[in-house]
């Protein structure tokens, strides 16, 4: 599967709300692209309809050529971190992870090769409902590596994680995205995604207002912090 993501003219109201006002822009293999924006920019919202969880009213996203909802085994195509609190609260995490794999022919092995890797070894058999943020982040985080999909989305991953959690996910994303990968990444910290980021999409208001190599930005403004902050304004 080609592994581009493509955003096309996107359109979404809720009710007098505009989420989204003409979205537009690809991610593509090999970095990491971040996607960073105010509270209310319409990245989670963006992220849904990649999923297709959200209808647009108006445009088209794609993940490698086709909507997301005609994928046959679609963890082997896309793997999405939303909403880590998304879980049945009464399922271990090992089950949640089984269950997954079970839906889509992935062997029940990958998932305790993925508990071990994303470091929940020793949480894996208590219930889901108990885990802290980070925890839940961290299961997230196995579901949506379970298909060893070429495309990630993952939505302020480094959210409630501990240190040695961002050490964790910098890696992870980092390692995805040299092996050849799509990484997508909605954040607000600036300075992690000015070290883990080839590329930043802005938005605000539910478009792009900037597309561009982070070393330009950078180079231009001092620090992606300092690009973002006059970008938005
Ligand atoms: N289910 C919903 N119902 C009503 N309004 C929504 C819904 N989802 C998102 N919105 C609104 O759409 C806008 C974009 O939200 P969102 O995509 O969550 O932004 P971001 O993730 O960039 O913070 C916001 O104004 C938000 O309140
Ligand atoms: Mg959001």
């Amino acid at each position: 599967m080609d592994a581009t993501i493509e955003v096309r003219g996107l359109r979404k109201r809720y009710g007098p709300t505009v989420a989204l006002d003409g979205m537009t822009f690809t991610a593509g293999p090999g970095r990491v692209t971040g996607f960073v924006g105010p509270n209310g920019a319409g990245k989670s919202t963006t992220l849904r309809v990649l999923l297709g969880l959200d209808r647009p009213d108006a445009g088209t996203a794609l993940v490698g050529g086709r909507r997301y909802a005609t994928l046959d085994r679609p963890l082997t195509g896309v793997g999405a971190l939303l909403d880590a609190g998304a879980l049945h609260p009464g399922r271990s995490g090992r089950d949640h992870l089984l269950w997954m794999a079970r839906s889509q022919r992935i062997a029940a092995g990958r998932v305790d090769e993925l508990l071990d890797e994303v470091g929940l070894h020793d949480q894996a058999r208590r219930r889901a409902g108990g885990y802290s943020l980070g925890m839940r982040v961290r299961l997230g985080v196995a579901a949506a590596l379970l298909g060893d999909p070429p495309i990630l989305l993952l939505d302020e991953p480094f959210n409630g994680l501990d240190p040695a959690g961002f050490v964790w996910m910098r890696e992870l994303l980092r390692g995805r995205a040299e092996s050849g990968r799509t990484v997508l990444v909605s954040s607000h910290l600036m300075g992690e995604l000015q070290d883990l980021a080839g590329q930043v999409i802005v938005v605000a208001g539910g478009r792009v207002v900037a597309d561009v190599a982070t070393r330009d930005l950078r180079d231009r403004y001092g620090s992606l912090e300092s690009a973002y902050l006059e970008l938005v304004r």
